[in-house]
């Protein structure tokens, strides 16, 4: 199906779902307050951050005059661990759960928010005795455990920044972000469980740490999980449990200006080389918040809350730690894959925890509808009363699904829009108040200002598409990239005047409701991970094998896109390495070990040249139309109308997995 069909078939899509009248009764979101953050934005905002403990009260809200380098709340100061924990002891809930974790073996851990609150306090006197302190930065590779959310939230209660890298990337991809963040101190485990095996991660810090290949970092704090054996370096490692046992479980946190670093997390962009999004305090925490109680209807009494995302991702970050924490929600995490030891483990997790909102991606959902609604319907989802999806488009038929089969036509489904760079949700029905659409991310959050524009900027009519833009600040969003501040500038606010440009193309339906139709540039969605095209081209020719090569994702019924290689190979190299090396293997592998499995292609075709125009750029259309297996666009500006056929006769011979 091409973009197009695929727009159109959107526009064909009518249902409205609207709200029970006893959700709306008990629903956080009420609908007056739409009106009252437009008729006082500014003044919605900072009620909202008054939710917070603030150890010094601001007095000023927004601070737009260096835009779009934003400070918020900036004359107040917090803590961001101490609104997530001490608080919540404080106020009387310390007996509260706060995290039921459960492992892939099946292996559970409780922390109630006393619990959580002294396992933390206690990091935070390991961190220091460290060295870390304020403005430091500290890499967490770990799998999905407890100890994940304790070490953010004991780099935050320091003012320290955390770089969280995904359990799944490469040495490499931990080597350079631990280089570009400059990191002092690496957290990480043995290893964690995944499909039913432990699989290691303390060999990749290694690797990674190398050769002296990362100076900055001084110590390596290592969570004992599997047990499997690991390599130990007397002068940088040192036990978690260890040092955890030994510490004071004292610890008064200490306040910092809210615009105070939080974290860094690397994301994909247009070019080949990851951006670390720069976030802060004050007003991240107050958006995460926010949005956590109103888009999920949280009532932290009653609710178990359960995010499947992992905490190297931005949904992790904001909707596993910081939001639901805030708030002191109740919580479940579960630390392996959906179908270990068997293919309905989702669904006992929810039947076993009593699971009211889940919160997960659209790919997941499509991999579920394939295995067929029988497995779901052996266990009691009858908890549920309330979904979310995030990362991706949710096409309707997957939308439908997920109502009728995992909410039993009884739940309404909150569709997510927002980025790494926004921080927290942007765009999004309100479950009590909004007429939900199937496919539809419908309208921006209270507080929230976006467009739909054409190439010029303006907004588009009804009906019509364009590039979706955010026309005011939030408090959430992004403060820079990392170490350039003009690569923000250029990157997000030069397409449009005075517009945060999203790199999402978006369609404006009848009523003004907004549907997302996936990235306009260079950058792919896969499973919902964000991966870019350039990145991996740049990764395949790093390979002696390639001479060149050019990247797509083209659409993939499970997993949104799938990423799809054409290579030039350089025979000389390839006769060396003998005449029936393995080409897709090889080069998948090394896709894999240069970025991480995730990033892994799904097909390498081999082609002995690459659509250009006359100017030398690769013309990435046409490709996709290869690799979508439909007809080929117009080939006109190509400087070598013929490439196109010879490249369609190779469809045939790549490999898949
Ligand atoms: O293309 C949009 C898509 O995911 C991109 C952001 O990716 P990332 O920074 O990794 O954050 C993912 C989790 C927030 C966006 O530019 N995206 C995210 N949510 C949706 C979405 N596309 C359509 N509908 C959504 N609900």
């Amino acid at each position: 199906m091409s973009q197009s069909d695929a727009i159109e078939n959107l526009f064909e899509e009518h249902r409205v779902f609207a709200p029970a009248d006893e959700f709306t009764a008990q629903a956080v979101a009420q609908a007056s307050i739409y009106e009252q953050a437009t008729q006082d934005r500014l003044g919605f905002w900072a009620e909202q951050a008054n939710k917070l403990h603030w150890h010094k009260p601001f007095t000023k809200t927004l601070n737009w005059s260096e835009a779009p380098f934003a400070k918020w709340f900036e004359d107040g100061e917090i803590n961001v661990a101490y609104n997530c924990l001490d608080r919540n002891v404080l106020e009387g809930r310390g007996e509260r759960v706060a995290i039921h974790f459960e492992g892939e073996p099946g292996d559970t851990q409780t922390y109630t928010y006393s619990q959580l609150t002294e396992a933390v306090k206690r990091a935070a006197n390991v961190l220091n005795g460290l060295g870390v302190t304020k403005g430091d930065r500290v890499a967490i590779y770990l799998p999905l455990i407890p100890e994940a959310i304790i070490s953010m939230l004991a780099v935050a209660r320091l003012g320290a920044i955390h770089s969280v890298v995904f359990g799944g990337f490469s040495a490499d991809s931990l080597a350079t972000r631990i280089q570009d963040a400059g990191a002092k101190l690496v957290i990480t485990a043995d290893g964690g469980y995944r499909r039913g095996k432990a699989s290691a991660l303390k060999p990749a810090v290694d690797e990674a740490l190398g050769t002296n290949n990362c100076p900055s970092v001084e110590h390596v704090l290592v969570v004992k999980r599997t047990e499997q054996p690991v390599e130990w370096f007397e002068t940088t490692d040192i036990w978690w449990h260890e040092a955890m046992a030994e510490a004071s479980p004292e610890h008064e946190a200490q306040a910092f200006e809210a615009e105070n670093p939080l974290f860094i997390l690397y994301t994909s962009g247009t070019t080949g080389k990851p951006k670390g999004i720069l976030h802060t305090t004050g007003g991240y925490l107050t958006q995460a918040a926010f949005t956590h109680r109103n888009v999920f209807d949280l009532h932290p009494e009653t609710d178990v809350y359960w995010c499947t995302a992992d905490v190297g991702w931005i949904t992790g970050h904001s909707y596993v730690v910081y939001g639901p924490l805030a708030n002191g929600a109740t919580q479940v995490i579960y630390e392996g894959t959906p179908d270990s030891p068997h293919p309905g483990r989702w669904w006992e997790i929810i039947q076993k925890y009593g699971v009211t909102i889940l919160y997960t991606a659209p790919t997941a959902i499509r991999s579920f509808m394939k295995l067929g609604r029988s497995i779901p319907d052996q266990f009691d989802l009858s908890s549920l009363r309330l979904l979310g999806s995030v990362g991706e488009p949710i096409n309707p038929e997957a939308w439908m699904w997920y109502r009728e089969v995992i909410g039993g036509n009884r739940c309404p489904i909150v569709d997510t829009w927002w980025q790494t760079e926004t921080g927290a949700i942007m765009i999004s029905p309100l479950p009590g108040v909004t007429h939900a659409k199937p496919g539809s991310a419908q309208v921006p959050i209270p507080g929230i200002s976006a467009r739909v524009v054409d190439e010029h900027g303006h907004e588009v009519d009804n009906n019509h598409g364009g590039y979706l833009t955010l026309t005011e600040p939030w408090p959430s969003m992004l403060r820079g990239i990392w170490g350039d501040p003009e690569r923000f500038v250029d990157t997000y606010w030069s397409r449009f005047e005075g517009q945060y440009f999203a790199g999402d193309g978006a369609k404006k339906d009848a009523d003004g409701d907004i549907w997302l139709l996936g990235r306009v540039d260079d950058v792919m969605n896969v499973s919902g991970h964000r991966l870019s095209t350039t990145e991996l081209e740049s990764a395949l020719v790093a390979h002696p094998w390639v001479a060149e090569a050019a990247v797509v994702g083209a659409r993939d019924e499970v997993t949104g896109q799938a990423i799809v290689a054409f290579v030039i190979l350089r025979q000389d190299q390839l006769e060396a390495a003998g005449a029936d090396a393995d080409v897709s293997r090889v080069l998948r592998e090394h896709v894999a070990r240069e970025i991480g499995p995730i990033a892994k292609p799904r097909q390498i075709l081999v082609v002995s040249e690459l659509p250009k125009t006359r100017s030398g750029k690769i013309m990435r259309r046409l490709l996709r139309d290869v690799a979508e297996d439909r007809p080929i666009g117009d080939v006109t500006t190509l400087a070598d109308s013929g490439v196109m056929g010879a490249i369609a006769g190779k469809l045939s011979t790549g490999a898949q997995d």
